[in-house]
């Protein structure tokens, strides 16, 4: 496993950074995690937000969250705060976006646990069992390979009728998404590429690889003409034992 358990509050190695940059799957979000905010208020306005919240209020009975690609906290810090019963291990590549994730959350340390790690060689704890998976805007910073390789190994850690909470970008098949979100989404993958290093050039079909993992769609809501997507996918274990067979 690479990476390391560390807690929110610890002082972090500069060395674990280091070595995850040399990992080819780590884009290197480092220089962005201080102004991630502004840029996404800049950029999209309060949208990305809403598209993260927009299903918090179905998630107040879940109790162990794992976060993936968690980013700068600000998600991980009003789950926390909205949902007194739950913790949450969130895990990163980014060393200064786990450094802000724990300041976001400091009055919450208590429940948090953090984890810097490349999510394309990282196995979960195999002794947890998660009722909540989280990824916002992080599948899209994979092939679809690799989300169905990380769904795969989360298999065994999962809670029965576990929860994945999931916001990202799409395009929809209209003209809006063939004119405005195709392009607009090109150019993102094109920037975030110059900036941070990122290895994916495409939206994963990441639908197709939680279905192949007995994930099933639960919700879904759109934002911005569905340029943005939330959805809420459960767990449902196939009679076969899908587990036990694959896994
Ligand atoms: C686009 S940002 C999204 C951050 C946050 N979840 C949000 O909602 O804005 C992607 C995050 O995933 C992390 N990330 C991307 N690829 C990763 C990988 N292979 N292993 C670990 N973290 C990764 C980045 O460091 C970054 O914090």
């Amino acid at each position: 496993m690479m990476g390391k358990s560390i807690h929110a509050t610890r002082p972090l190695s500069a060395d674990i950074s280091a070595s995850l940059s040399n990992s080819p799957t780590v884009p290197n979000f480092d220089r962005l995690a201080r102004i991630y905010r502004w840029l996404e208020y800049l950029t999209f306005g309060p949208f990305l937000w809403r598209c993260r919240t927009h299903f918090l209020p179905q998630l107040l009975q879940c109790r162990n969250a794992l976060i993936l690609g968690d980013g700068d906290g600000r998600f991980t810090a009003r789950l926390l705060h909205l949902n007194p019963q739950i913790r949450a291990h969130a895990v990163d590549g980014s060393l200064r976006m786990i450094e802000a994730l724990g300041q976001a959350a400091a009055p919450h340390r208590n429940r948090l646990t953090t984890q810097i790690a490349d999510l394309n060689y990282w196995s979960p704890p195999q002794s947890e069992r998660y009722d909540l998976i989280v990824t916002h805007f992080f599948l899209d910073c994979l092939t679809t390979a690799e989300v169905a390789a990380l769904a795969s190994r989360l298999r065994p850690v999962l809670a029965p009728k576990a929860c994945w909470l999931i916001s990202d970008f799409a395009v929809p098949q209209s003209a809006f998404g063939r004119l405005i979100a195709a392009p607009l989404v090109a150019l993102l993958y094109r920037a975030f590429r110059a900036i941070t290093g990122l290895h994916s050039q495409s939206l994963p079909e990441y639908a197709k690889a939680l279905t192949d993992s007995g994930w099933v769609l639960d919700r879904e809501a759109l934002h911005l003409r569905g340029l943005l997507v939330s959805q809420l996918w459960r767990y449902e274990e196939s009679p076969q034992g899908l587990r036990s067979s694959t896994g």
